[in-house]
């Protein structure tokens, strides 16, 4: 099978939906690689892997890091790598040796960043230097000191406005696709409908182009998740259950057994 590409994607809009998830290790992507079209190195691998309290204190090295094992690790889905805080904004000369960095070490095909109006010239510099770009508006974390939390986004007249004209800026500036996090379904909608690109919702609408989630937050790893978050498995309970009977049979001297110790030749 070959690795899927960016007009591929965005010739899902409006067909089949995008299936996409985080992945963060070589193994997570290999096994989750057949059931996607597009795997995100998110930088919630600050909070997922490395315990941060939020996105914030993400490094490139991290991201680079992460994002070339994942690409080792899949074979089929697009694999797109989000621009840590402080590696974009300040202009989109910054964020092109960034985003050049991250392709270089990663060997991935895309990047996100987050942010609407204000990142509309920076997604047209990226684009028409050969770097695909996946936008990210509505509740973006790495603005969560400025928005004052991770509630959802769009409750307001002027906010629903102005994360239309976030989206409508990001498309024409060129991305690929966006995500849009954490907002009123029908605002969901309405982006879904306003732009011409595949739109990937997280706690948005089933009606967008294709859905994300965390994988660590999918698999129940944490007791705590947004509202958002459907769990699939309780995956943390599993790894506990089993973590406590290897205990139990090294206490009794139980493992290893027959099956697991090396004996000499007869
Ligand atoms: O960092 C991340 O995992 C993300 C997704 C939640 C969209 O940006
Ligand atoms: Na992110």
């Amino acid at each position: 099978m070959k690795r899927m590409t960016v007009p591929q994607i965005q010739a899902r809009k409006g067909k089949d939906p995008v299936v996409m998830l985080t992945a963060y290790t070589a193994r997570m992507a290999q096994i989750l690689d057949h059931h996607c079209d597009m795997l995100l190195v998110g930088d919630s691998l600050g909070q997922v892997i490395y315990g941060l309290p939020s996105t914030l204190g993400v490094t490139l090295d991290m991201m680079c890091a992460h994002g070339a094992a994942v690409v080792r690790g899949s074979y089929h889905s697009v694999v797109v790598i989000d621009m840590p805080f402080g590696s974009y904004e300040a202009s989109p000369e910054q964020a092109f040796v960034s985003a050049a960095r991250i392709m270089s070490e990663t060997g991935a095909a895309a990047v996100k960043l987050e942010g609407g109006e204000a990142m509309a010239p920076t997604v047209a510099f990226l684009t028409a230097r050969g770097i695909p770009v996946v936008g990210h508006i509505g509740l973006t974390p790495q603005a969560v000191n400025a928005l004052g939390g991770y509630g959802a986004r769009g409750r307001t007249n002027a906010e629903h406005a102005k994360i239309i004209a976030d989206a409508r800026a990001i498309a024409d500036a060129g991305a690929f696709s966006m995500v849009v996090e954490g907002v009123i379904e029908p605002l969901a909608k309405a982006v879904t409908a306003e732009v011409s690109c595949p739109v990937i919702g997280i706690g948005a609408s089933a009606d967008c182009d294709g859905q994300v989630l965390v994988i660590d937050d999918m698999l129940g790893m944490f007791e705590r998740t947004a509202r958002f978050v459907k769990r699939y498995d309780d995956l943390a309970g599993r790894i506990d259950a089993a973590a406590g009977r290897y205990a139990e049979e090294v206490r009794a001297r139980s493992f290893p057994g027959p099956e697991q110790t090396y004996q000499p030749k007869p």
